[in-house]
């Protein structure tokens, strides 16, 4: 068809635009950078380690870490290290990323979509627990946009049904539950360092796991199935007997993780301060609702600002006017050709409901709390001079 309005093209970042991502480059990024130019190793080499053992005790309460190349690599080998096998039935989100979920197509593992909760669009408890059968290996949940999902719930539902806990945290960096890490809360967590995170490396991504075997089976995987320790200090067998991939992160990516981490405090003081003043500056009613955390439990840091009203496309355009970019990101994945077979004669109520209505406003450490306030006030006046 021609012409076919489908999005808007990428708004450019100069003059008064707010573009709705931008990347947190630490302030030392080039010193550091060129710093490890000079060295032997760009590729895997001791930064990567460090920034393994930081994390862990920054971020993970001394969990055992995997560095790799991508959320999407972490996820991969979340499912592996899992042992999720072919026809393995696995619940997942129907709205996330879709690097949550298309690993499971490689291992031919059978996708049950979950629905969404209204409220905070994560995975609905109700929806879950109605999917569950003697096949559930696993259940596969995220922390959309920075809102932590019923961790509670979800470990008392996989404890009850010995199910595996998966956990997306790719929006959710630093979170606390309970005043523990999150990482405490499923068997496997990861994290993306992809470039509109929290913290980025340009790509990257990490794999939490509960013990040291895991660990060190993952370390493998990520190398080949090659134990890169032994192979390094000259006691290797020259035998691989697990399959496996290169899922590595660099060091190149590794110190800008290191130098990220320094700035995270502020990083979150940031996000969350903007996350306030849409909360405090948009004016909510039957027209617009805004998508919040709820559990008091919780402490969160934000990623994404998500709105809900049924003006969203008024609003996408008449903000794009002022060269304020929103954008609706993730999309229900049951619509994707590649998980058809998986979605044949089922319903998701609550994304029917949403589909249409959903839209992410401007977050990142590049805009101002008055920015902020600028994308509220445009909102305000735009739902103002709507009947
Ligand atoms: C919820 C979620 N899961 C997984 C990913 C994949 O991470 P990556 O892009 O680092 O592969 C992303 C981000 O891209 C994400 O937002």
């Amino acid at each position: 068809m021609k012409n076919k309005f489908r999005d808007y093209p990428i708004l450019e970042a100069k003059g008064k635009s707010i573009p709705i991502f931008y990347p947190h480059i630490p302030k030392n990024a080039k010193k550091s950078v060129s710093k490890v130019l000079s060295t032997r190793w760009i590729g895997q080499g001791p930064l990567v380690d460090l920034f393994e053992k930081k994390f862990s005790n920054q971020f993970c309460d001394g969990m055992p870490v995997i560095a790799v190349g991508s959320g999407t690599d972490a996820l991969h080998l979340a499912y592996i290290l899992g042992n999720i096998k072919k026809n393995d039935e696995i619940i997942c989100p129907v709205f996330t990323c879709t690097a949550t979920n298309i690993p499971l197509l490689y291992i031919g593992a059978k996708i049950k979509f979950a629905d969404i909760d209204p409220k905070t669009l994560n995975i609905s408890i109700e929806s879950v627990e109605r999917l569950i059968t003697k096949k559930t290996k696993a259940i596969v949940f995220v922390n959309y946009g920075g809102i932590l999902n019923n961790l509670d719930k979800l470990n008392q539902i996989a404890k009850k049904n010995k199910i595996i806990l998966i956990q997306d945290a790719a929006q959710s960096l630093g979170a606390q539950y309970k005043n523990k890490s999150i990482t405490k809360y499923a068997d496997f967590t990861i994290y993306s360092f992809q470039a509109i995170k929290h913290i980025t490396s340009g790509d990257g991504g990490a794999l939490i796991v509960r013990n040291k075997f895991l660990e060190k089976k993952g370390k493998r995987i990520r190398w080949f199935g090659i134990d890169r320790p032994k192979k390094q200090g000259g006691t290797w067998e020259n035998d691989i007997r697990e399959v496996g991939y290169k899922y590595q992160l660099t060091d190149l990516g590794a110190c800008l993780l290191l130098d990220s981490m320094k700035e995270y405090k502020k990083i979150k003081k940031h996000r969350n301060s903007i996350y306030k003043t849409y909360l405090k500056n948009i004016v909510q009613n039957n027209k617009i609702q805004c998508i919040q955390t709820l559990d008091k439990k919780a402490d969160e840091v934000m990623w994404l600002f998500t709105i809900v009203s049924p003006y969203k496309d008024i609003l996408q355009k008449k903000l794009r006017e002022k060269n304020i970019e929103t954008n609706q990101v993730h999309f229900r994945n049951d619509r994707y050709s590649i998980f058809k077979k998986f979605v044949k004669n089922k319903s998701f109520k609550n994304m029917d409901f949403i589909q249409n209505k959903y839209l992410v406003l401007p977050m990142h450490t590049k805009m101002s709390i008055i920015d902020a306030k600028r994308v509220s006030l445009e909102i305000n006046r735009i739902l103002k001079n709507i009947d």
